[in-house]
C-alpha cells in the first residue's frame, strides 16, 4: 500500500465509516427529531473561551428556506446536494455586530470542529454528510442577509447515501503530518 493510503480498521466505525458521498437518495427524509440531535451534536462542541460562534440555517426540501438557498449551488454540488433531505449553511460570528473587532480569533476553527460533531452523529444515525463551498457565496449572503458580524463560511448536505465510497482514497500520511510543518525531520 502506497504510504499516503491509510488503513482505517483501527479507528472507530464512525470515522472509517464516514465519506462523502456524490449521489443522496431523495427518499432520505431528514425528520424534525433527527435535525434536532444533529443541532444538539453541534451545540456541545467545545470552542475558544466557551464563545460558541456558529450559527445554523438548516433547510429541506420543500422548505421555503429551501427555494432560496438551493439556486445559489454551483451546478457541481446542486448535481448531488439538491436530493439530500436536509442542507445546513454554517455561519461563524467573526465580528462584534459591525465593528471590526474580532468576535473570537478561534470563530472558523470553533465553526469547523461544531461541524465535525454534527457530521459524527448525522453518521452515528445512519445519514451521510457531505460539506461543501462550491455556491455563490456572495449571492447566498445577499438573500439571507445574516446579521452584522455574521458570516456564512460553509454548506453541509445531510441525507441518505446512494453510492459507495471511492475504492481508493488518499490521504497524507502520519508521518508527513508531523513532519510537513518543519523544514528538518523532528526526531
Ligand atoms: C470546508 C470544506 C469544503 C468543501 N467543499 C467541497 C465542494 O465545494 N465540493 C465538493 O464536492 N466537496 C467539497 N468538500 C468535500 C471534500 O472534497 C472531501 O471531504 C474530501 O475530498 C475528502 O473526501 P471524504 O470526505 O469522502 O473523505 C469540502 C469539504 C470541506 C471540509
Amino acid at each position: 500500500m502506497p504510504p499516503d493510503l491509510q488503513q482505517t480498521e483501527q479507528i472507530h466505525a464512525l470515522l472509517a465509516g464516514r465519506f462523502s458521498p456524490r449521489r443522496f437518495d431523495p427518499s432520505g427524509v431528514v425528520d424534525d427529531p433527527t435535525l434536532h440531535l444533529l443541532l444538539e451534536a453541534a451545540r456541545w462542541t467545545p470552542s475558544a473561551g466557551n464563545s460558541q460562534p456558529w450559527g445554523f440555517l438548516p433547510v429541506r426540501p420543500g422548505e421555503p428556506d429551501h427555494a432560496r438557498v438551493l439556486p445559489h449551488l454551483a451546478p457541481s454540488s446542486h448535481r448531488w446536494a439538491k436530493d439530500a433531505g436536509l442542507l445546513v449553511v454554517a455561519l461563524t460570528r467573526r465580528y462584534v455586530d459591525d465593528t471590526d473587532l474580532l468576535y473570537s480569533e478561534f470563530a472558523d476553527y470553533d465553526l469547523g470542529q461544531a461541524v465535525a460533531h454534527l457530521s459524527i452523529q448525522a453518521q452515528a444515525m445512519g445519514l451521510s454528510t457531505h460539506q461543501f463551498r462550491a455556491f455563490d457565496l456572495e449571492a447566498l449572503t445577499e438573500e439571507l442577509r445574516p446579521r452584522p458580524g455574521w458570516a456564512i463560511v460553509s454548506m453541509i448536505a445531510v441525507g441518505t447515501a446512494a453510492d459507495e465510497p471511492p475504492a481508493l482514497r488518499e490521504r497524507r500520511s502520519t508521518a508527513d503530518l508531523r513532519a510537513a510543518p518543519w523544514s528538518t525531520p523532528t526526531a
